[in-house]
């Protein structure tokens, strides 16, 4: 009874933070042969994260975006693999976790266009890269990171200092 009640609570709870936490529990189902986040994914008006309907954050007095949100599991999840990296320990894969940054809802909805699009699949395809547990995985995550600056000059570089944060060698 006390549990059914917890849940319902969790369910009504749209906090992004709840998500970040989330460890992925099962393991990622086999690819679709469609891929169904791509550039030409319609998104949904109203859905949390979207125009006039920011998500309440500390960061960010105005809201946050669906984007800006995903954006903060990724570093999360990459302040995560840096961890790992240093320690000789396996990276848990971040493909399926991160690939929703292509299907998600900007601050300004200009700014998913071709440009970004074409970035985030390089991102993504070093993510890939490193999912593959390749022998050298620290060359390999400082692809990931590079692919962060990268989009990052181009579009904005507001989180230039938490990328950099990010660098094996920062301290
Ligand atoms: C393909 C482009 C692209 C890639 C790759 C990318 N970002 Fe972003 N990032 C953006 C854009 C655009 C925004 C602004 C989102 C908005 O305003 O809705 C953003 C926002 C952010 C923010 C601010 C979030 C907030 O709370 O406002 C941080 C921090 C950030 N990115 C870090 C990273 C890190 C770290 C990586 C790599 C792990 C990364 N980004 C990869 C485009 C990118």
């Amino acid at each position: 009874m006390r549990r059914s009640l917890a849940c319902l609570l969790l369910l009504g709870c749209a906090c992004p933070k709840n998500e970040a936490a989330a460890p992925p529990v099962v393991p990622p189902a086999p690819r679709a042969v469609v891929d169904d986040c791509t550039l030409a994914t319609k998104l949904l008006p109203g859905v949390p994260g979207s125009p006039g309907n920011l998500i309440a954050s500390e960061r960010n007095p105005n809201g946050a975006s669906e984007l800006a949100t995903h954006m903060r599991l990724m570093v999360d999840d990459v302040r995560d693999a840096k961890a790992k990296v240093l320690a000789g320990q396996a990276v848990p894969a971040l493909r399926e976790r991160h690939r929703k940054l292509r299907c998600a809802w900007p601050t300004s909805p200009s700014d998913r266009n071709e440009a970004f699009d074409a970035m985030a699949l390089s991102y993504l395809s070093k993510v890939a890269a490193l999912d593959a547990k390749p022998a050298d995985a620290r060359a390999a995550y400082t692809a990931v990171v590079g692919a962060c600056r990268t989009c990052h000059e181009a579009t904005c570089d507001g989180p230039i200092a938490v990328i950099d944060g990010l660098e094996l060698d920062a301290k």
